[in-house]
Parts: C-alpha cells; structure tokens; sequence
C-alpha cells in the first residue's frame, strides 16, 4: 500500500515509461477486457503465519501491478473482485480492515489514476458501504470518468444475481409505466440495464489460488469468456502470471458457439 501506482514505473522526465508488450504475445490479439478474482489473500498470509489482512494489503500491490501492465499493454477493460456481497459474513474485523483499505487505497492513488489516464468506476450496492468510502468512490468516479485510458471497474459489494435481478426490476418498471413494450426487452436491453452496460463483455476471466468456482461474479457478461485458473495466489500474480494467462487465452480458439472456420 505504500507504493504508488506509478512507482515501479521509470520516471523519465517527468513521463512514466510503458513497459513493452513482451514478446510472444501478440497485440491484435489480446483479450479486450480482462476479468480477475484475486483469490487467495488470507492463504498467502497463513503460509507466512501473518494475519489474514496482510494478504489483503499485499493484494492491493498485486491488483496495482496488474492495472499498470494491462494499461500500458492497451487492454481496454479490467474488472476485479474486490468485495462480493457474501463477503460481510467474514468476521467484523476483517470488513472494517477491507473498508478501511478501500479508502486508503483510493484517497492515496487517485492522483496516479488521473496521471494514467484511468477510468475507475465502482459496481455493486455502493450504498450498503461506509459513508466516506461512498464520497470517496463518487470523487475519483467524477475526477476519472474523462479519461481516455484503461476502464478499470472495481466490483464492491457486488453479486451477479443481485445484478440480474436489479436489471430485471429496471426493466419491469419500465413496462408498468408503460414506457417499454415486453417484446423489446432482448438481450441488448436487458445488457443496458446491467452496471457494466457499454462495456464489452470480459473476453478472459483469470482466478487465482486455483478455485474452479465463478462465485457469483458476472454472470451474465462471462457467457463466453475463457477461463484461466492458476494456482498462484493473488498476491503473487506478477507479469509472468499475467502472461501466462494472456498466452492461455491466445492459445484458444472461440467460437461463441459456432465452429471452428477451416480453410480449404
Ligand atoms: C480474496 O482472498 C480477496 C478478497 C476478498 C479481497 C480482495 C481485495 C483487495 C485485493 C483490495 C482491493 C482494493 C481496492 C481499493 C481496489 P481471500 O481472503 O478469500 O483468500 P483465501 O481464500 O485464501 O482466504
């Protein structure tokens, strides 16, 4: 937490150098929205006999290295796990330590975030959060949302079916008031009433810790993402897991339900 989004970044006057595709990825083929569930903070934290929130703070460092190479590689989405709405029923303790993290974080990194160019936004039932953190989000929401970099969406006291069943009132509403005819309601309607709407559905969903599990996380938007599960703990994933999961996803071939082209 105490490094900047910017510090591993080589300041040359003034301009933080961008760190070089490496190579054996190809550009044109990049996912162009990345999905994480950072799993696996409080393991790594046991494995050190450390308290659990400590695999959380360096779980920050790990999130922030992965916005700075997915950014500086030109992925144009990343969206993370940061807080599901099971995750209250962990002990008291631990929320108020995550709460207080999330502010931290961002009172401390919304400067960098301008300077890169990112777009943050935050998903989920921001109400149910503490006041502060929800002054906190609206700020660096307003001060970012002209940016022309990275969208990075941090999914907060978010669940995918509460998701679906919030886009599935808004459009209900809709009808009874008679602004909408049922037979318009499509999957792009129904897409334009979820928080992600106007983003492209994430091509590659990346778990770490090795959990095959997509707990309740973008249910509708990850229909066809790859999956990449690694057994590294979150606070590991570094740029040769994040690599390895970009050559994960260039090595499948998508075919959205159709079948794979043949050439003659
Ligand atoms: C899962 O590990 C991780 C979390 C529930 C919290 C993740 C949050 C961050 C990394 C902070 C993000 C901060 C900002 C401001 C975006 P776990 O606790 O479930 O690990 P375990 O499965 O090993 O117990």
């Amino acid at each position: 937490m105490s490094r900047s989004l910017t510090t591993a970044l080589t300041v040359e006057g003034n301009r933080p150098s961008r760190c070089a595709l490496p190579p054996g990825l190809e550009p044109a083929r990049l996912p162009a929205h990345v999905a994480v569930i950072m799993d696996g903070n409080g393991r790594w934290a046991g494995q050190r006999k450390l308290p659990r929130v400590m695999g959380h703070r360096e779980g920050v460092e790990a999130l922030k290295r992965t916005l700075r190479l997915c950014s500086d590689w030109g992925i144009g989405s990343l969206t993370a796990y940061a807080f599901s709405t099971e995750n209250w029923n962990r002990p008291g303790e631990e929320v108020s330590f995550l709460m207080t993290l999330f502010e931290r974080v961002l009172a401390k990194e919304l400067k960098a975030l301008e300077q890169e160019q990112v777009r943050i936004r935050f998903l989920g039932d921001l109400e149910q959060l503490p006041e502060g953190l929800q002054q906190l989000i609206q700020d660096a929401t307003d001060r970012t949302a002209s940016n022309t970099g990275i969208r990075f969406n941090v999914c907060t006291n978010y669940g995918g079916r509460r998701e679906l069943v919030r886009a599935a009132r808004l459009l209900a509403q809709e009808v009874a008031s008679g602004e909408r005819d049922p037979d318009s309601i499509d999957e792009q309607a129904f897409a334009s009433k979820l928080l992600t709407a106007g983003e492209p559905d994430p091509d590659l969903l990346i778990r770490t810790s090795g959990e095959q599990r997509i707990s309740n996380f973008l249910l509708w938007q990850l229909a066809y993402a790859e999956l990449h599960i690694t057994d590294v703990l979150w606070p590991d994933f570094d740029e040769t897991a994040l690599v390895s999961a970009l050559m994960d996803f260039q090595n499948r071939q998508r075919r959205f339900g159709g079948v794979a082209s043949v050439s003659s």
